[in-house]
């Protein structure tokens, strides 16, 4: 199984779009996957249809419930997936005082059947704080994703300084998967300009695939449907296959 973190403390930089879509691409290629949702604001939940989970995601984070016995079918094939919602938000406080706080994931993580799924990817919080140092401590690989705004760029600098330090303390194998840039309108100069700075700082880190803008994607959360599934001919399902194909080729590269 691979674990694979989807991270950027800059909110609405495309995390849970990249989760979800991604995890269906994956799916649809028949691979088995995981999605746990782990920002309190549950956009990945809702997305299907899952307003609750948060409580049984707090009482695994504070060790009173395994992860098994939180994962939910979906509707669609090889996707499972950990709800959560607004009350997980008490992790943080709760974990403060726990000595062995930024395992906690990992260890459940090591409790679940590894034979079960191929892929499991957490959607991370919009913030570099507990749970998103638990799931970075968790995963194999990361993948950043990016709105091309410039503010972005300092978020992702921010983001690889705490990949570089959890990699001497707590999870030496973390790898930087790759940026993936969302909302891509090719179109504008500021995002013609924002992709040469990052090309120019990051260059072999930027995914060769980018995420166009496209409209369906929001049509699709309200359509509890992923957008592979909602409109398989879009711009965006296409974008996000080639991205899983790309992810299926790294990760099997470093297994
Ligand atoms: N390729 C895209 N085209 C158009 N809209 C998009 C695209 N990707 C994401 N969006 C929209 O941008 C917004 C933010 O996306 P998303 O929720 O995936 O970001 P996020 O990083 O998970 O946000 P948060 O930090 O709040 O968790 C959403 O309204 C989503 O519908
Ligand atoms: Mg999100």
């Amino acid at each position: 199984m691979k674990i694979l973190a989807i991270a950027n403390q800059k909110g609405g930089s495309g995390k849970t779009t990249t989760a979800v879509s991604l995890a269906a691409a994956l799916a649809e290629r028949g691979r088995r996957v995981l999605l746990v949702d782990l920002d309190q604001q549950g956009n990945a939940s809702t997305w299907f249809g899952h307003a609750d989970g948060g409580e049984e995601l707090l009482n695994v984070f504070l060790g009173m419930k395994p992860l098994a016995d939180t994962i939910r079918g979906t509707e669609f094939e090889n996707l499972s997936l950990v709800p959560t919602s607004r009350i997980f938000a008490k992790a943080d406080l709760a974990l403060v005082t726990d000595p062995d706080a930024l395992f906690v994931l990992r260890r459940e993580i090591a409790r679940l059947d590894a034979t079960a799924y191929d892929f499991m990817i957490l959607d991370c919080p919009p913030t570099l704080g507990i749970v998103t140092t638990n799931a970075l401590v968790a995963a194999d690989a990361v993948v950043v994703p990016t709105e091309p705004t410039s503010l972005s760029t300092t978020g992702v600098a921010n983001l690889f300084e705490t990949i570089t330090r959890l990699r001497e303390t707590h999870n030496p194998a973390l790898e930087i998967l790759g940026i993936l840039l969302c909302r891509y309108d090719g179109r504008t100069r500021l995002t013609r300009d924002i992709e040469d700075k990052l090309l120019t700082a990051y260059s072999d880190l930027i995914l060769p695939r980018s995420i166009r803008q496209n409209v369906r994607i929001a049509e699709a959360h309200a359509f509890r449907q992923p957008i592979t599934i909602y409109d398989p001919s879009s711009a965006a399902s296409s974008d996000y296959r080639a991205v899983a194909e790309l992810v299926e080729a790294r990760a099997g590269r470093e297994a």
